[in-house]
């Protein structure tokens, strides 16, 4: 039986990615921003070593635009290759999905209600294949490996254009995740994780809007088996952590998806970094 074995959030800020590409990440400016995942990056490797990441995470006007606006959609393709959001694509490797987990959550999901978008085909932006660099660099410059160590669910939630959907359905949609992954035949180790966050506005007069006691206060509500991070509206991410912050609504369906209670493994928070406050956390399900 596959089964969700941790649960990771992290920020995706795309200057971490560049300061991974260009072989930035020892200078005074990040190295500490990437210390807090030092502890990540090794017991992913040798400790966890999940065979599948369901990925929770938000395309920025890269896969999605205008045109076309999921609130949930799933990838169950055999591979996502990185985007080039303007400079390139990152040099990352191609990202492995696993299609037959996928297409079996998508079936679960849909008939538990929740009206998932398949996704078949779709370039993965910074949303995606930062956080796979802060948790599978290989050395302590988190060197890009020449393939990603696992399988990867790409799971996208529309956070972007108004509205997104709430905290309450996220964590809900985790539980379903959940269920769906229970219900898979095959033994398989499941990481789930949430990304983007925390803080941080990008525009307009609030610009640079840093939040640490709120961004810390959220993430003590994901430790234990406390749920009041469920209800909080849309309103108080825009209020207290920016027009951005609302990204955080991802690490709710990492969340749910641990269950009634969850037990800290390490956590991490660091400003500056780019316009966002860096906020890191590895969470295991208490059983
Ligand atoms: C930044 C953060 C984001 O979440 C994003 O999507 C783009 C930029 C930033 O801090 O620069
Ligand atoms: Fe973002």
């Amino acid at each position: 039986m596959a089964r969700i074995t941790a649960g990771v959030a992290t920020s995706h800020i795309p200057a971490l990615g560049v300061a991974v590409d260009l072989g930035k990440t020892a200078e005074a400016y990040w190295a500490p921003a990437f210390a807090g995942y030092e502890w990540t990056r090794a017991w992913q490797a040798a400790e966890a070593k999940p065979d599948v990441v369901i990925l929770v995470f938000n395309d920025h006007a890269t896969a999605f635009d205008m045109k076309l606006i999921p609130t949930f959609a799933i990838g169950c393709a055999e591979r996502f290759v990185p985007a080039d959001e303007g400079w390139g694509p990152r040099p990352v490797p191609v990202v492995e999905g696993h299609p037959d987990l996928a297409w079996h959550i998508a079936q679960s999901l849909i008939l538990d209600e929740f009206d998932m978008t398949i996704i078949n085909d779709m370039d993965v932006d910074h949303g995606l294949t930062v956080p796979l660099s802060m948790n599978f660099g290989t050395d302590a410059a988190f060197t890009t490996p020449a393939a990603w160590p696992c399988k990867v669910i790409p799971l996208a939630v529309n956070v972007v254009t108004f509205p997104p959907p709430t905290g309450n359905r996220c964590w809900a949609l985790g539980e379903a995740v959940a269920r769906a992954v229970a219900s898979f035949p095959e033994d398989l180790n499941v990481q789930i994780w949430g990304t983007g966050g925390m803080s941080h506005q990008l525009q307009g007069p609030r610009a640079g809007l840093i939040n640490r006691d709120w961004d810390n206060g959220f993430l003590d509500g994901l430790i234990g088996d406390s749920d009041r991070l469920r209800h909080v509206p849309h309103i108080e991410y825009l209020r207290e952590t920016g027009s951005e912050g609302i990204e955080m609504v991802m690490w709710l369906v990492m969340r749910g998806a641990l269950g009634r209670e969850t037990r800290l493994l390490h956590r991490h928070y660091h400003v500056p970094a780019s316009n966002t406050a860096v906020g890191h956390i590895v969470l295991e399900p208490v059983a």
